[in-house]
């Protein structure tokens, strides 16, 4: 049976065969920031074109969106993210190490040990803060002349002869977006006005979410930069407890699709009184993680809260007029929210596999075939025999249209090669011997089983 996989092992692994680097590694890292390489960004790619696939291609009731990251600071205030997305944070008077108060044991600082050692819990707001256009200080300091500065509203006004255009740039803070989430709903009346779907319809993003989390931990489980894939499924109110457990179906047959082991996934009703500020229901889906079970992904009924708060801070309409003529309403809104570094380590963990081959340890990830970084590896036997490596060189370019993502190996013997596929998670090697030459088939090698075939090239070549 295979051991118990470890964050360690995960993490190992991922830096050893390209996955996932720490961020700006080079220059000593940044806090919870990671960067994708080769496989890591192929593994990324797979799994958010298998979402999009699932969730917008193949349905009639969901449209895509791909909003700005940067929004206009109403649309912070309008959510509750100014006044209420905070963690609760604790200093060490010992250390000064800071901690969210409620990760951790307030008995004792986790860093030097102090016993007591810690304060009232402040809120920290986790949206990352910048400015748009230049800031006061950097224009007296590079001694730039602005001439003219434009107001929100595209009327100009001369620096000049106005400090008000000064002061106006200092006042336009803006926010990394914490989630794609309102890029969609500022977004909603556009998808009415434009395609006027039926409810219940659902709009979709993937895009970059930013957070200043207190610790980020656990590899990129908790990080400041990721990715998310939200949904908002906006729904006549009555519907919603119906459309609530198809969302609950529809998300466990996707995890099974990506190569989560659903067997490890648990859905974790959130008490009332843990509910965030806008959601009546929330289901937390949480994962065995190697550091303990936690949350994968959220699915909550966010009931009118957004499509009202957005309709009072903007003054525009956004009552759905039914093509039937029946009374216009305020739709509600269910919400999958997935994250996507989050999922990659539970596809990770799921795959991660360690046996015995011959007597000897292996290591190899069991993804799924559609989910592999890598599809097939293509070796010749030999990689001093121009004619097996002419052949291979054909039939490697062949896959390499077909699949995009295939691997060229001429390195070390076949059972190197083997067990460095095996580590990332290449379903299939391709072998060209000498029978090839004569009878134009090939061995192909199962990772999981370990067992070869023989094949002819144009079956190979054929097979999805
Ligand atoms: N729009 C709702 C929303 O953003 P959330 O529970 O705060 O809800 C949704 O976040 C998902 O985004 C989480 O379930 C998780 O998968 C992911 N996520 C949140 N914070 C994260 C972080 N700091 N690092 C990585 N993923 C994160």
């Amino acid at each position: 049976m295979s051991k118990e996989v470890t964050l360690e092992d995960i993490v190992s692994l991922c830096k050893r065969r390209g996955f996932i680097f720490q961020g700006s590694e080079i220059y000593g890292g940044l806090a919870g920031t990671w960067d994708y390489g080769p496989l890591g960004v192929s593994l990324k790619k797979n799994l958010t074109d298998l979402w999009w696939k699932t969730f917008v291609e193949d349905r009639e009731d969901m449209v895509g969106v791909d909003a700005a990251i940067l929004m206009n600071p109403r649309t912070w205030k309008a959510s509750g993210h100014v006044d209420t997305f905070t963690d609760p944070l604790v200093e060490c008077s010992e250390c000064k190490g800071r901690f969210r108060a409620d990760k951790i044991d307030l008995r004792k600082c986790p860093t030097c040990g102090a016993e007591n050692s810690f304060g009232e819990a402040r809120q920290f707001n986790l949206m990352f803060k910048s400015f748009a256009g230049p800031l006061t200080k950097d224009i007296q300091s590079a001694k730039y002349k602005v001439n003219s500065v434009e107001m929100t509203n595209g009327d100009r006004i001369d620096s000049e002869k106005n400090d008000s255009a000064i002061l106006y740039q200092d006042s336009s803070k803006i926010y990394l977006r914490p989630e794609t989430a309102q890029g969609i709903f500022t977004n909603f009346k556009n998808v009415v006005d434009t395609l006027y779907p039926d409810v219940p319809f659902g709009i979709a993003q993937i895009g970059k979410a930013f957070r200043n989390e207190i610790s980020p931990r656990d590899f990129v489980f908790r990080s400041r930069e990721f990715n998310q894939m939200e949904i908002e499924y906006f729904i006549n109110e009555k519907d919603w407890q119906e459309r609530f457990e198809k969302w609950r179906t529809d998300i466990l047959s996707f995890l099974k699709e990506a190569g989560v082991d659903v067997s490890k996934v648990k859905e974790a009703e959130v008490s009332p009184e843990d509910l965030a500020h806008y959601s009546k229901r929330t289901i937390d889906y949480e994962f065995e993680y190697p550091h303990g079970a936690d949350e994968l992904l959220g699915l909550a009924y966010r009931t009118d809260f957004d499509l009202q708060n957005i309709q009072r801070e903007s003054g525009k309409n956004m009552e759905y007029r039914p093509k039937d003529g029946s009374e216009p309403f305020v739709p509600h809104v269910i919400e999958p929210s997935f994250g996507v570094e989050r999922l990659i380590m539970a596809v990770l963990c799921s795959a991660y596999t360690e046996d015995e081959v011959n007597g000897e340890k292996r290591i190899y990830l069991k993804f799924p075939a559609h989910i592999a970084p890598v599809k097939y590896c293509v070796s010749p036997l030999l990689k001093n025999k121009l004619e097996l490596v002419e052949k291979a060189r054909e039939v490697y370019s062949a896959l390499k249209k077909k699949h995009g993502t295939v691997m060229w190996d001429d390195n070390g013997n076949i059972g190197k090669r083997y067990r460095r596929q095996d580590e990332i998670g290449t379903p299939y090697c391709v072998v060209i011997d000498f029978d090839t030459l004569d009878n134009n088939t090939v061995t192909i090698r199962d990772r999981d089983t370990t067992k070869q075939e023989r094949v002819s090239i144009d079956d190979l070549l054929s097979s999805t």
